[in-house]
């Protein structure tokens, strides 16, 4: 991070933290935490959660206190950031991002964070990034930007079918997504996105499916066939005036397979038990047939063995992205690469826990020549943050759900304003 420099050792002095209990866009409590410097700066930040965890991502403080909101609530979490954290970070001076987080992973004390809440770790540590870059006068993507690397304007991956953890159809598929790869800019990518969306809308109407929402602002149809889908999503690509493919609007798949595999090791889709060899032949023709340029989580999070057969048999001609298998952790990447598992990971801050272990996660991502896509979660707040890390980090990749609910729309226009503040910075994936 090119961001306070030893050279300004102790300048930031936090002078207050403290947090509140507010709803994310299921309607559920997360934490909104605020961090104040003693020269008056403000960084605030909202929490998000997710409904398809890993089982090794960070853990989330929950009351448990079933007379509020059926357990969900966060107050331990509000309060650890407004007590003990607080008392923590006021008590020194600090010299960076790096030192702050250190300070509160120790003061935490588990491996999962789950003792303080990483939404309460979170929470704070994202204020405080925003806390920073203000004090600096830089915009927090730029402040994001590690030396060495260049911003770049993600392509933004609309997820505008939405099936398994995230809608209540028959689809065990969780999302699929199209990514105006061939955009000539960030804002002609938004409105292909849009212009497709709104052409998916009509033609499923016209079909006779529903065009209710799922969690991540796609629709939601009773279709259970994955290959149904991208059908209608070539047909939507097209009908709106688009070419399908790399050239033009592409398909990126997140299957999120621990989600639909069984006790019995078998991945159960639209009524048929299958194999891990089953499923990456299906991935194969699925490929062969539709312009599918990545795959997220097409193995469950506990089939290594089966994700080194999938990277082996795909891994050259698609881009094969860990989320519940890697959880945005360093380590687990570092194991991955050193064993081939995947091409790409997915960055979630809040699996992690901290901006500097998200930083880390997508510095060894470059490192070992694995792309990385920043990613919302199903649960979110109008936070733009995520917008600012994909941007800065310069990985080209932004997942944030529809172009439709506010809570999404927000961060595709947060990239709308840096784009037209700095017209320079390049649009798209950077080259391999
Ligand atoms: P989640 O889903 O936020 O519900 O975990 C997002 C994803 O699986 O990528
Ligand atoms: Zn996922």
């Amino acid at each position: 991070m090119n961001s306070p420099s030893a050279a300004r050792a102790g300048t930031y002095q936090i002078s207050g933290v403290s947090a509140l209990e507010i709803l994310d866009s299921r309607g559920r409590p997360t934490v909104q935490a605020a961090v104040e410097l003693a020269d008056g700066t403000v960084g605030v930040a909202g929490v998000p959660s997710g409904a398809s965890t890993g089982s090794r991502e960070a853990v989330e403080r929950r009351d448990g206190d079933k007379s509020r909101y059926k357990g969900l609530g966060a107050l331990g979490a509000v309060d650890a950031a407004g007590g003990e954290i607080a008392d923590r970070l006021r008590r020194q001076g600090w010299r960076d991002q790096a030192e702050i987080d250190a300070a509160l992973i120790e003061l935490d004390g588990t491996q999962n964070k789950d003792r303080l809440g990483a939404n309460a770790i979170v929470g704070v540590s994202m204020a405080c990034a925003r806390a920073l870059a203000l004090a600096d006068g830089r915009e927090l993507w730029d402040w994001l930007t590690p030396d060495g690397v260049t911003p770049r304007l993600p392509v933004p991956h609309f997820n505008v079918i939405n099936g398994g953890a995230h809608a209540a159809n028959p689809l065990d598929f969780q999302e699929f997504m199209i990514a105006p790869v061939g955009a000539g800019s960030l804002r002609e990518a938004v409105r292909a996105g849009a212009e497709v969306y709104a052409t998916l809308r009509s033609l499923l109407a016209s079909k006779g499916h529903a065009t209710g929402l799922g969690d991540e602002g796609g629709f939601a149809p009773q279709v259970a066939e994955p290959e149904e889908v991208l059908d209608l999503l070539v047909t939507a690509i097209g009908e709106a005036g688009y070419v399908p493919g790399r050239d033009g609007v592409a398909i990126a798949l997140d299957p999120a397979a621990s989600e639909f595999r069984g006790d019995d090791g078998r991945y159960h889709v639209a009524g048929q038990d299958l194999t891990s060899a089953d499923m990456i032949e299906r991935y194969a023709q699925i490929i062969e047939e539709f312009p599918v340029w990545s795959i997220e989580d097409g193995l469950a999070e506990d089939d290594w063995d089966g994700w080194a057969a999938l990277t082996e048999r795909l891994g050259e001609r698609v881009q094969l992205v860990g989320d519940d298998i890697f959880v945005t952790n360093p380590a687990i990447i570092t194991e991955a690469i050193s064993r081939g598992i995947g091409n790409a990971a997915l960055i979630k801050l809040n699996q992690i826990g901290t901006v500097t272990e998200t930083l880390e996660a997508m510095a060894v991502c470059r490192r070992g020549g694995y792309a990385a896509m920043v990613s919302h979660r199903s649960g979110e707040t109008p936070d733009t943050f995520i917008a600012d890390l994909a941007t800065g980090s310069g990985c080209g990749e932004l997942k944030t759900g529809a172009p439709a609910r506010g809570e999404r729309v927000a961060k595709y226009n947060r990239l709308i304003e840096i784009e037209a503040a700095v017209p320079s910075i390049p649009y798209g994936l950077p080259a391999t």
